[in-house]
């Protein structure tokens, strides 16, 4: 096979956080949280988020909405099923943006046209009726064959030139299970510019998942194949064991420009800032040695390591960490530390925050200051985190709570919450502080969500080290995730247990969206 000559150099970034990635269990977002994610991927020059799934209820379609108004160089896509009424809600809410665009999907494989009772000949009817009329309403349209890579090779020829017949302007192609392998990314794309008739006047994109592991390495052959948009997430974040992580397809397009020659348009100094805020916001952290982003992706322990480090950082550095916005220094804060000192040390940070927002942030740091002598880099990110978690707006929210422990006799919480703006007292009683404190938030907000796993590490060393308390509840086979920080480790997990519950009340507004996926119709 003779493989079809790519395009041109740069490869559009899709990112799909705010949609594939928080359709992750446990990872759902608020309102203002996408809006601040949006702005910031954005301002690091993503080509094109995908904002949400328009009709899966309200929220989302208020969410694509603002963020397609407010939207500035990126283009704003939405994601609708094949059916026309998805469809249109899809063009009501990103048709605000300057740029918008409708995406519009069906399972293509054997499997999913069991589900949807389509035989082969309807699916093309369907998809030809459905993109038409996208494209009737929105120039930019995508359109995908979800679990591309498990179709018929035939079939998926048939299917993607249809798709291009009535308009779609690029074309997805997804490993939706994380099934494919880099030698068969490339040739399924490779394939397709070769067999379909006006291949070469669309853009071919790849959207991985990493089931295997492979996610970075597909998505990067499908580029050399000829595809040139990428799709990805923040962190990987995805369902099951996620996308393809913005960062590490980003990084390697850079670092091995030498046989990788493709740019992407991404400032890649914002990429710590965003995942730091991704990992606050959906409760995911960053796993410690997780490639680009992770806590110890630039840590050299060994003594060989720091010797080399010290005569010539490339003896084991490939990349810097300014390429990626991490400060280079640790300098350390503390409590006369003023507002100007702190503004410049966010910003190294990836922070840039507005007058109000650091009147905010400075007056939680002063706080922090006053309990603890030193203040990190690490106590200022736990501290930016708690500042996106605990808004004001959320439903329920810890105002007091004072633990008496003795040695003998169960431990007691005297706990103060707000629950929908009305405030209510509990003395509880437990096993210890902790458990004290959480069976007073269980009286005061009765639910049936079982505590699937408690965590606590500390943020920096020492005895007035803060905590960051994860906490993951489930519900009906549901998840939700909540994290906070504090020198205190019991007020850092009352607010870790009450914001997983948050999340849990937020989910509640919504519809489920993994069923909305799951038919076509
Ligand atoms: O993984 C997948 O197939 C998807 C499609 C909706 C593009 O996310
Ligand atoms: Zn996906």
């Amino acid at each position: 096979m003779t493989q079809a000559a790519p395009k041109q150099d740069h490869v559009l970034i899709f990112d799909t956080t705010l949609r594939d990635g928080e359709q992750s269990p446990g990872a759902t977002m608020s309102h203002g949280e996408k809006l601040e994610i949006a702005a910031l991927l954005d301002e690091m020059g993503v080509d094109i988020i995908e904002a949400g799934f328009p009709i899966a209820s309200e929220g989302d379609f208020q969410a694509v909405s603002e963020i397609a108004k407010n939207s500035r160089n990126s283009v704003i896509c939405g994601l609708s099923r094949a059916n026309l009424n998805d469809i249109d809600r899809c063009w009501e809410a990103v048709k605000h943006a300057a740029r918008p665009r409708i995406h519009t999907f069906i399972g293509t494989s054997p499997l999913h046209r069991d589900i949807t009772a389509l035989d082969q000949d309807a699916m093309v009817a369907r998809i030809h009726d459905t993109v038409s009329h996208a494209r009737n309403l929105c120039e930019d349209v995508q359109w995908s064959p979800m679990d591309a890579t498990r179709t018929e090779r035939d079939y998926l020829c048939r299917v993607v030139e249809a798709a291009i017949k009535a308009g779609a302007t690029t074309i997805n192609i997804p490993d939706t299970v994380g099934y494919t392998y880099p030698r068969e990314s490339a040739e399924l794309i490779a394939m397709l510019l070769e067999r379909v008739p006006g291949a070469d006047e669309i853009i071919f994109a790849t959207h991985c998942h990493n089931d295997l592991g492979m996610a970075t390495a597909n998505s990067l052959a499908a580029v050399e194949a000829g595809a040139r948009q990428i799709e990805c997430t923040i962190n990987g974040l995805g369902e099951r064991a996620g996308n393809t992580a913005l960062e590490e397809v980003v990084m390697a397009l850079r670092v091995r420009n030498d046989i990788l020659p493709y740019r992407t348009g991404i400032d890649t100094t914002k990429i710590m800032g965003i995942s730091r805020m991704v990992a606050a916001v959906s409760g995911f952290p960053v796993q410690f040695n997780k490639a680009v982003v992770g806590k110890n992706a630039f840590a050299h322990e060994s003594g060989i390591h720091q010797d080399g480090m010290l005569k010539n950082k490339e003896t084991f550095e490939i990349m810097r960490p300014e390429d990626i916005g991490l400060a280079a220094t640790n300098l350390v804060m503390g409590k006369h530390s003023g507002r100007a000192a702190l503004r410049a040390k966010l910003s190294e940070l990836g922070y840039e925050l507005g007058d109000n927002q650091l009147k905010d942030v400075f007056v939680r740091f002063k706080a922090l200051a006053d309990r603890k002598k030193e203040v990190y880099d690490d106590d200022l990110i736990a501290l930016m985190a708690e500042a996106s978690l605990n808004d004001e707006d959320a439903y329920l929210q810890v105002r007091k709570l004072r633990v008496v422990c003795g040695t003998d006799g169960p431990q007691e919480a005297e706990l103060t919450l707000s629950i929908g703006g009305v405030e209510k007292f509990i003395d509880a009683t437990g096993d210890g502080p902790v458990d004290a404190t959480f069976n007073a938030v269980k009286m005061l907000f009765e639910h049936e969500a079982r505590l699937e796993l408690y965590q606590v590490h500390a943020v920096t060393e020492g005895t007035d080290a803060q905590a960051t308390v994860s906490v993951r509840l489930a519900q009906d086979g549901i998840v939700f995730t909540g994290q906070s920080s504090d020198t205190d480790t019991v007020v850092a997990s009352a607010k870790a247990y009450v914001n997983a519950l948050n999340r849990m009340v937020l989910h509640r507004h919504r519809g489920n969206l993994s069923a909305l996926m799951s038919s076509a119709s």
